[in-house]
């Protein structure tokens, strides 16, 4: 049972068995308290000698215990998860006064989910992701709009495919960090570590 102890962001409990499913009612209540951009995040990942490299990118949802985005398969991110299968990610809303920290494996999603996610865009989205080698130099703005224009003649008058180096990818988290702050710093941390089908929760110091 949840028990508010000196504001309504304090708790006496862990605010939930799956770490998961809280997430997604905070990040629903941030949409419902104005918060810009809830869906934005930072997520991080590292070359295959550990070196980290961190990035602002969108929530796509969660399924099958993963969280979800979009990007290009061979943008700096995308090689890096190939190399190293190991991100992070951190949600921070200022409205709620809540963090929502993950690790866990990184892996390309099944080519159908990105395919069914594509299909959703606009179309100018899907001719940019096309026309953007995304990380990859470029030499002024004016080549970056030519190439979406010979990838607009290329495409015209026929639906846009799905790139094969762009699409969803999956953080399958295996350490989830719920983080309510509180006055005087003192916060309340719940650290959930996968323990098989279910979550194992301890308080931490904030
Ligand atoms: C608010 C915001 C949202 C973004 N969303 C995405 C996204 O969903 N996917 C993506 O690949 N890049 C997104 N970007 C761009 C990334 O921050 C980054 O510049 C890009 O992915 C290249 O990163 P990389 O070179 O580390 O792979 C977003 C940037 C901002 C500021």
């Amino acid at each position: 049972m949840v028990a508010a102890m000196e504001s309504p962001n304090q708790l006496e409990d862990a605010p939930g068995a799956d770490p998961l499913a809280v997430f997604l009612e905070w990040y629903a209540l941030a949409g419902e308290r104005g918060a810009p951009l809830p869906d934005a995040f930072s997520l991080a990942t590292a070359t295959r000698g550990g070196r980290p490299t961190v990035r602002t990118v969108l929530f796509k949802g969660v399924g099958d215990g993963a969280v979800r985005l979009v990007t290009n398969y061979e943008s700096r991110k995308g090689r890096e998860l190939i190399d190293n299968p190991h991100g992070a990610l951190v949600f921070f809303w200022p409205a709620l006064d809540r963090q929502v920290r993950m690790e866990g494996r990184l892996e390309r999603a099944p080519a159908g989910e990105s395919d069914a996610y594509f299909a959703t865009r606009d179309r100018e989205s899907q001719l940019g992701a096309w026309a953007s080698a995304q990380s990859r130099p470029i030499a002024s703005r004016a080549a970056l709009l030519a190439e979406l224009e010979r990838v607009r003649e290329r495409f015209e008058g026929a639906p846009v495919p799905r790139p094969p180096h762009w699409g969803v990818v999956h953080l399958v988290p295996e350490r989830v960090e719920l983080w309510l702050g509180g006055a005087h710093r003192l916060h309340d941390r719940f650290a959930y570590t996968r323990a098989g089908a279910t979550w194992r929760c301890e308080r931490l110091m904030p």
